[in-house]
Protein backbone atom coordinates (compact mmCIF):
# COMPACT_ATOMS: atom_id res chain seq x y z
CA UNK A 1 0.00 0.00 0.00
CA UNK A 2 1.82 3.15 -1.03
CA UNK A 3 -0.25 5.36 0.83
CA UNK A 4 -0.22 5.78 4.59
CA UNK A 5 -2.85 8.15 5.17
CA UNK A 6 -5.69 9.62 2.57
CA UNK A 7 -7.82 12.52 3.26
CA UNK A 8 -10.94 13.75 0.49
CA UNK A 9 -13.11 16.43 1.36
CA UNK A 10 -12.59 16.91 4.91
CA UNK A 11 -14.61 19.43 6.43
CA UNK A 12 -14.63 21.00 9.87
CA UNK A 13 -16.56 23.72 10.90
CA UNK A 14 -16.10 25.33 15.10
CA UNK A 15 -19.94 26.91 15.59
CA UNK A 16 -19.56 29.98 12.73
CA UNK A 17 -15.79 29.07 12.40
CA UNK A 18 -15.31 26.97 9.03
CA UNK A 19 -11.68 25.60 9.93
CA UNK A 20 -11.64 23.29 7.26
CA UNK A 21 -13.60 23.29 3.78
CA UNK A 22 -12.31 20.12 2.33
CA UNK A 23 -9.22 19.35 2.88
CA UNK A 24 -7.64 16.29 -0.09
CA UNK A 25 -4.16 15.14 0.78
CA UNK A 26 -1.89 12.00 0.72
CA UNK A 27 0.45 10.87 3.15
CA UNK A 28 2.47 8.41 1.44
CA UNK A 29 4.72 6.04 2.59
CA UNK A 30 8.16 6.53 3.79
CA UNK A 31 7.62 10.42 2.82
CA UNK A 32 8.02 13.43 5.21
CA UNK A 33 4.96 15.54 4.53
CA UNK A 34 5.40 19.60 5.52
CA UNK A 35 1.63 21.16 5.98
CA UNK A 36 2.47 25.39 5.76
CA UNK A 37 0.39 28.00 6.46
CA UNK A 38 -0.74 30.67 8.13
CA UNK A 39 -1.86 31.24 11.59
CA UNK A 40 -5.33 30.11 11.95
CA UNK A 41 -5.14 28.06 7.83
CA UNK A 42 -6.36 24.92 9.81
CA UNK A 43 -3.16 23.12 10.23
CA UNK A 44 -3.54 21.91 14.03
CA UNK A 45 -7.23 21.31 13.18
CA UNK A 46 -6.26 18.62 10.61
CA UNK A 47 -3.76 17.62 12.91
CA UNK A 48 -6.12 16.89 15.38
CA UNK A 49 -8.29 14.94 13.26
CA UNK A 50 -5.83 12.59 12.06
CA UNK A 51 -4.97 11.37 15.20
CA UNK A 52 -8.69 10.98 16.67
CA UNK A 53 -9.19 14.65 19.33
CA UNK A 54 -12.14 16.08 16.51
CA UNK A 55 -14.15 13.77 14.27
CA UNK A 56 -14.72 15.70 10.88
CA UNK A 57 -17.88 17.13 9.81
CA UNK A 58 -17.49 15.32 6.93
CA UNK A 59 -14.95 13.80 4.15
CA UNK A 60 -13.43 10.52 4.03
CA UNK A 61 -10.04 9.59 6.24
CA UNK A 62 -8.11 6.21 5.06
CA UNK A 63 -5.39 5.22 7.42
CA UNK A 64 -3.54 2.67 5.78
CA UNK A 65 -5.94 1.58 3.78
CA UNK A 66 -8.95 1.40 6.05
CA UNK A 67 -11.54 3.83 6.00
CA UNK A 68 -12.31 5.57 9.23
CA UNK A 69 -15.68 5.66 11.20
CA UNK A 70 -16.02 9.33 12.20
CA UNK A 71 -18.55 7.64 15.04
CA UNK A 72 -15.58 5.44 16.59
CA UNK A 73 -12.52 7.84 15.80
CA UNK A 74 -10.58 8.77 18.72
CA UNK A 75 -7.23 9.27 20.42
CA UNK A 76 -6.87 5.24 20.58
CA UNK A 77 -8.17 4.37 17.58
CA UNK A 78 -5.83 6.32 15.63
CA UNK A 79 -2.77 5.05 17.72
CA UNK A 80 -4.22 1.27 16.82
CA UNK A 81 -3.85 2.52 13.46
CA UNK A 82 -0.37 3.51 13.30
CA UNK A 83 -0.86 7.30 14.41
CA UNK A 84 1.13 8.72 17.23
CA UNK A 85 1.38 12.57 17.60
CA UNK A 86 3.11 15.00 19.02
CA UNK A 87 0.54 18.30 19.61
CA UNK A 88 1.36 21.94 19.41
CA UNK A 89 0.42 22.01 23.20
CA UNK A 90 2.22 20.49 25.85
CA UNK A 91 1.58 16.69 25.30
CA UNK A 92 3.89 15.22 28.22
CA UNK A 93 3.17 15.10 31.62
CA UNK A 94 4.96 17.63 33.44
CA UNK A 95 4.78 16.20 37.16
CA UNK A 96 5.29 12.88 35.89
CA UNK A 97 8.40 10.83 35.88
CA UNK A 98 9.70 10.22 32.36
CA UNK A 99 9.19 6.28 32.40
CA UNK A 100 5.55 7.13 33.45
CA UNK A 101 4.88 9.17 30.21
CA UNK A 102 6.91 6.57 27.98
CA UNK A 103 4.04 4.19 28.96
CA UNK A 104 0.86 6.33 30.04
CA UNK A 105 -2.18 4.76 28.48
CA UNK A 106 0.04 1.13 27.12
CA UNK A 107 1.45 -0.27 29.83
CA UNK A 108 3.96 -3.55 29.92
CA UNK A 109 2.36 -6.01 32.27
CA UNK A 110 3.75 -8.81 33.94
CA UNK A 111 2.27 -12.61 33.39
CA UNK A 112 -0.21 -11.67 35.94
CA UNK A 113 -1.60 -8.73 34.22
CA UNK A 114 -0.34 -6.18 36.56
CA UNK A 115 1.63 -3.15 35.40
CA UNK A 116 5.52 -4.32 35.37
CA UNK A 117 7.10 -0.79 36.40
CA UNK A 118 10.71 -2.16 36.34
CA UNK A 119 10.70 -3.28 32.93
CA UNK A 120 9.02 0.08 32.21
CA UNK A 121 11.96 1.87 33.71
CA UNK A 122 14.49 -0.32 32.71
CA UNK A 123 12.88 0.04 28.82
CA UNK A 124 13.01 3.51 29.42
CA UNK A 125 16.34 3.88 30.64
CA UNK A 126 17.17 1.85 27.13
CA UNK A 127 15.29 4.19 25.12
CA UNK A 128 16.59 7.77 25.92
CA UNK A 129 20.28 6.83 25.78
CA UNK A 130 20.37 3.61 23.15
CA UNK A 131 17.52 4.81 21.29
CA UNK A 132 17.28 8.37 20.60
CA UNK A 133 20.61 8.84 22.30
CA UNK A 134 19.39 11.26 24.97
CA UNK A 135 22.53 11.61 27.68
CA UNK A 136 22.02 14.82 29.19
CA UNK A 137 22.21 14.43 33.25
CA UNK A 138 18.50 15.17 33.92
CA UNK A 139 17.72 12.53 31.17
CA UNK A 140 17.02 9.19 33.82
CA UNK A 141 13.91 7.32 34.24
CA UNK A 142 12.91 8.69 37.88
CA UNK A 143 13.50 12.30 36.49
CA UNK A 144 9.81 14.43 36.00
CA UNK A 145 9.26 15.81 32.56
CA UNK A 146 9.28 19.71 33.95
CA UNK A 147 12.76 19.30 34.16
CA UNK A 148 13.73 18.73 30.56
CA UNK A 149 14.26 20.96 28.48
CA UNK A 150 11.81 21.57 25.06
CA UNK A 151 14.22 19.95 22.66
CA UNK A 152 14.29 17.36 25.36
CA UNK A 153 10.57 16.78 25.80
CA UNK A 154 10.23 17.11 22.64
CA UNK A 155 12.96 13.94 21.62
CA UNK A 156 10.70 12.39 24.59
CA UNK A 157 7.40 12.56 22.84
CA UNK A 158 9.22 11.53 19.39
CA UNK A 159 11.22 8.71 21.06
CA UNK A 160 7.90 7.50 22.53
CA UNK A 161 6.64 7.43 18.88
CA UNK A 162 9.83 5.29 18.02
CA UNK A 163 9.55 2.89 20.54
CA UNK A 164 5.69 1.67 19.59
CA UNK A 165 7.18 2.09 15.96
CA UNK A 166 4.58 4.15 15.03
CA UNK A 167 4.30 3.85 10.85
CA UNK A 168 2.51 7.42 11.19
CA UNK A 169 4.21 10.21 13.05
CA UNK A 170 2.77 13.66 13.26
CA UNK A 171 4.42 16.46 14.78
CA UNK A 172 3.03 19.95 14.83
CA UNK A 173 5.08 22.76 14.97
CA UNK A 174 8.08 20.10 16.91
CA UNK A 175 10.78 23.10 16.62
CA UNK A 176 8.64 26.22 17.87
CA UNK A 177 10.76 27.60 20.70
CA UNK A 178 13.18 25.15 20.72
CA UNK A 179 17.22 26.95 20.72
CA UNK A 180 18.92 26.19 17.42
CA UNK A 181 20.98 22.99 18.77
CA UNK A 182 17.71 21.41 19.86
CA UNK A 183 15.75 21.58 16.76
CA UNK A 184 18.55 20.30 14.91
CA UNK A 185 18.30 17.44 17.15
CA UNK A 186 14.44 17.03 16.68
CA UNK A 187 15.06 17.46 12.56
CA UNK A 188 18.04 14.84 13.03
CA UNK A 189 15.31 12.32 14.53
CA UNK A 190 12.83 13.22 11.72
CA UNK A 191 15.28 12.15 9.60
CA UNK A 192 16.01 8.74 11.19
CA UNK A 193 12.34 8.28 11.16
CA UNK A 194 12.28 8.24 7.42
CA UNK A 195 15.18 6.52 6.82
CA UNK A 196 13.69 3.52 9.06
CA UNK A 197 10.70 3.46 6.64
CA UNK A 198 8.12 5.84 8.67
CA UNK A 199 5.58 8.15 7.49
CA UNK A 200 5.55 11.92 8.88
CA UNK A 201 3.56 14.48 9.03
CA UNK A 202 5.36 17.80 10.13
CA UNK A 203 3.46 21.04 10.60
CA UNK A 204 5.71 23.96 10.94
CA UNK A 205 6.76 27.69 10.40
CA UNK A 206 10.20 26.97 9.63
CA UNK A 207 11.04 26.78 6.33
CA UNK A 208 14.41 26.17 6.32
CA UNK A 209 13.81 23.48 8.40
CA UNK A 210 10.99 21.66 6.83
CA UNK A 211 13.21 22.52 3.66
CA UNK A 212 15.68 20.44 4.88
CA UNK A 213 13.98 17.68 5.86
CA UNK A 214 10.33 17.49 3.60
CA UNK A 215 9.80 15.71 0.53
CA UNK A 216 6.70 17.62 -0.17
CA UNK A 217 5.08 20.63 0.98
CA UNK A 218 1.55 21.32 1.24
CA UNK A 219 0.11 24.49 1.48
CA UNK A 220 -3.19 25.10 3.56
CA UNK A 221 -4.85 28.61 2.43
CA UNK A 222 -7.86 29.19 4.67
CA UNK A 223 -8.93 25.67 5.22
CA UNK A 224 -7.98 23.98 1.79
CA UNK A 225 -4.91 22.54 0.41
CA UNK A 226 -3.75 25.33 -2.12
CA UNK A 227 -0.77 23.64 -3.75
CA UNK A 228 1.27 20.53 -3.17
CA UNK A 229 5.06 21.03 -3.86
CA UNK A 230 7.85 18.65 -4.52
CA UNK A 231 11.00 19.56 -2.74
CA UNK A 232 12.93 18.23 -5.77
CA UNK A 233 11.23 21.32 -7.96
CA UNK A 234 11.28 23.89 -5.09
CA UNK A 235 14.56 25.90 -3.64
CA UNK A 236 13.73 27.27 -0.47
CA UNK A 237 13.34 31.34 -1.73
CA UNK A 238 10.80 29.48 -4.21
CA UNK A 239 8.71 28.02 -1.29
CA UNK A 240 9.51 31.25 0.37
CA UNK A 241 8.34 33.64 -2.30
CA UNK A 242 4.95 30.96 -2.59
CA UNK A 243 4.02 30.99 0.68
CA UNK A 244 4.16 34.93 0.73
CA UNK A 245 2.00 35.01 -1.72
CA UNK A 246 -0.45 33.02 -0.39
CA UNK A 247 -0.25 35.16 2.41
CA UNK A 248 -1.22 38.00 0.59
CA UNK A 249 -4.47 36.50 -0.94
CA UNK A 250 -2.75 35.98 -3.72
CA UNK A 251 -2.21 33.11 -6.55
N1 LIG B 1 -11.43 24.05 19.58
C1 LIG B 1 -11.71 25.11 18.81
N2 LIG B 1 -12.80 25.87 19.05
C2 LIG B 1 -13.11 26.94 18.29
N3 LIG B 1 -12.36 27.35 17.23
C3 LIG B 1 -11.26 26.65 16.95
C4 LIG B 1 -10.86 25.51 17.73
N4 LIG B 1 -9.73 25.00 17.19
C5 LIG B 1 -9.40 25.79 16.15
N5 LIG B 1 -10.32 26.78 16.00
C6 LIG B 1 -10.32 27.80 14.95
O1 LIG B 1 -10.12 27.14 13.70
C7 LIG B 1 -9.25 27.89 12.87
C8 LIG B 1 -8.04 27.05 12.51
O2 LIG B 1 -7.25 26.89 13.67
P1 LIG B 1 -5.96 25.94 13.72
O3 LIG B 1 -6.29 24.65 13.10
O4 LIG B 1 -5.47 25.93 15.13
O5 LIG B 1 -4.93 26.75 12.78
P2 LIG B 1 -3.35 26.65 12.62
O6 LIG B 1 -2.87 25.48 13.38
O7 LIG B 1 -3.12 26.56 11.15
O8 LIG B 1 -2.81 27.94 13.17
C9 LIG B 1 -8.91 29.16 13.63
O9 LIG B 1 -9.81 30.15 13.21
C10 LIG B 1 -9.14 28.75 15.06
O10 LIG B 1 -9.46 29.87 15.86
MG1 LIG C 1 -1.49 25.23 14.92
Amino acid sequence: METAVRMRGITKSFGPVRALEGVDLDLRRGEVLALLGDNGAGKSTLVKILSGVHPADGGVLEIQGQPVDWRRHDVASARLRGVETVHQERSIGEKQPLWRNVFVGRHLKNSLGFIDARREREETKRLLSDVIGLKGAGMHPDARAATLSGGERQGLAIARALYFRAPILVLDEPTTALGAGEAEQVLSFVERLREEGHSCLLVSHELHHVHRVADRFALLERGRVAEVLERSRTSLSALADRLLLGSRGGA
